[in-house]
């Protein structure tokens, strides 16, 4: 595959490792990354109306609206020029709706998704990686206490600034979402398997393993 572009999904459970492994594929697509996750945690941080509905719905481990999701998509698909060489979309699309309204709006652009990258885990694991996840809110990069430990304690490996605790990351609310998951999101697997660009790997192993069969994957087709 060209290293010049990049339209892409990456799909998995929370914990998965979307977030650990997407600034990879900025760094080496040049592409933006849209995580719909971290575009909610900003409107919650600005306390705007939508972030403090969006806040409920999120601690409680459901998902918000089909509709504010996919316009906020294609908002940044529209005007954001880091988009304008590609794109890896983390978080989203959740639902089948979602997937259509994606594929639908791609292909009136004539710049259909190359690849739907699934990152497999079990359930089991998922516990322990999100009850130690740091994240630095400004840019969403995420560490985890034992697993990917910043450099200085609570801090941020490139601006220095403190981590923290994401308010949706407990047991109870990882349980809903995750429920949500294997419900609503995994069905868009088949979607993809349909379509001819899914690709799925195990994203159990170390983070760095994951990354390199990220790249296998893109690099098979
Ligand atoms: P969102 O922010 O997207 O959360 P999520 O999908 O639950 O995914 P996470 O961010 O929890 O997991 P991740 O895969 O990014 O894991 P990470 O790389 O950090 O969404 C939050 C909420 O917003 C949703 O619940 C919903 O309410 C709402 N929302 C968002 N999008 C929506 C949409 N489209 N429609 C409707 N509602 C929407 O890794 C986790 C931890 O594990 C880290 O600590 C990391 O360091 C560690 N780790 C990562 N990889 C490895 C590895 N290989 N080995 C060991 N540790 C690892």
């Amino acid at each position: 595959m060209s290293t010049e572009s990049i339209r892409m999904v990456l799909i998995g459970p929370p914990g998965a490792g979307k977030g650990t492994q997407a600034p990879n594929l900025v760094e080496k697509f040049h592409a933006c990354h849209l995580s719909t996750g971290d575009m909610l945690r900003s409107q919650i941080a600005k306390n705007t109306e939508l972030g403090q509905e969006a806040k409920k719905i999120m601690d409680q481990g459901g998902l918000v609206s089909d509709e504010i999701m996919v316009n906020m998509i294609k908002d940044e698909l529209t005007n954001n020029p880091a988009c304008k060489n590609g794109f890896i979309l983390d978080g989203f699309p959740r639902t089948i709706p979602q997937a259509e309204k994606l594929d639908q709006m791609l292909a009136e652009r004539g710049t259909p998704l190359q690849r739907a990258v699934e990152l497999q885990v079990d359930d089991d694991l998922l516990v322990a990686r999100i009850t130690g996840r740091l994240i630095h809110p400004a840019s969403g990069r995420s560490y985890h206490k034992l697993f990917n430990p910043p450099k200085v304690d609570m801090v941020d490996d490139v601006t220095g600034e403190p981590l923290i605790q994401r308010s949706d990351d407990n047991a109870d609310a990882l349980k809903k979402r995750l429920a949500g998951y294997h419900a609503q999101t995994e069905p868009i697997v088949d979607f993809y398997k349909k379509t001819g660009i899914w690709s799925g790997v195990d994203a159990s192993q170390p983070p760095a393993t994951v990354w390199d069969e990220i790249l296998k994957s893109l690099s098979q087709k």
